[in-house]
């Protein structure tokens, strides 16, 4: 049977989902948060993993081989990339890659994890065609493209034009790579959804705290509206 897993780093990314779970349960696992239940009648769980990378590929690892989930959405705030790519607009994954990520002195491409062959993790086009469909009729403007992943806050045109050097991004945050690492490796369908709360530039340290609160429940609440069709 199908069970949704949903993971999001911040409290603002999933507190409006855990309220809404039925049967809820709760566990604990090495200070991480999950949240059992139905939503909307769809088994789920949902992770607050807290920031970053390591946090990130432990919730989607405990999601699936301890929870069971049989899908997994990260849901989320980023800072764009791309100028065709608002604030308050959504980014929904091709795929999910690591800006800080370089073994390139042993011969491997910037950003290329040895032994998978890979930049970009690839992310489930059935789950990324729902996202669309449900993020569109939300009123929305939802974009296509890569999630550039590091455990960086980006917050200077410098820092984003030292990511598109290497890595095609479309918008920039701290999980969504670790978590489709984690989901490729266990064969476990996989998507990135984020909408977008700065510029990922100088202004951001004035526009990510409110928009932040806002678009990361905008996200929450379009995944929502997905786990049916997933
Ligand atoms: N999440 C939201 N905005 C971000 C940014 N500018 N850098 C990294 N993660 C983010």
């Amino acid at each position: 049977e199908k069970t949704v897993g949903i993971i999001g780093a911040m409290e603002v990314e999933v507190t409006n989902l855990i309220a809404a779970l039925e049967n809820h349960t709760a566990e604990t696992i090495a200070g991480m948060e999950f949240h059992c239940g139905t939503l909307d009648g769809t088994p789920a769980v949902i992770a607050l993993c807290g920031i970053g990378k390591v946090n990130a590929g432990m919730a989607a690892t405990l999601i699936v081989d301890h929870f069971g989930a049989t899908h997994v959405v990260n849901t989320g705030v980023a800072g764009t990339l791309s100028d065709q790519v608002g604030i308050g607009d959504f980014v929904v994954s091709t795929g999910a890659g690591y800006h800080d990520f370089d073994v390139s002195p042993l011969g491997f491409r910037y950003g290329e994890v040895p032994y998978t062959k890979l930049c970009v993790f690839p992310n489930d086009e059935a789950m990324r065609a729902v996202a669309v469909d449900v993020i569109s009729a939300g009123g929305y403007k939802v974009h296509e493209g890569i999630v550039a992943s590091g455990d960086q806050f980006i917050g200077s045109a410098g820092q984003k034009q030292d990511i598109l050097k290497h890595l095609d991004g479309m918008c920039c945050e701290m999980e969504g790579a670790a978590i489709s690492h984690v989901c490729y490796l266990m064969g476990v369908p996989c998507l990135v959804v984020r909408a977008i709360s700065d510029g990922a530039n100088e202004q951001s340290i004035d526009d990510f705290p409110a928009w932040c609160a806002k678009m990361g429940a905008a996200s929450a609440d379009m995944v929502r509206q997905m786990l049916p069709r997933f």
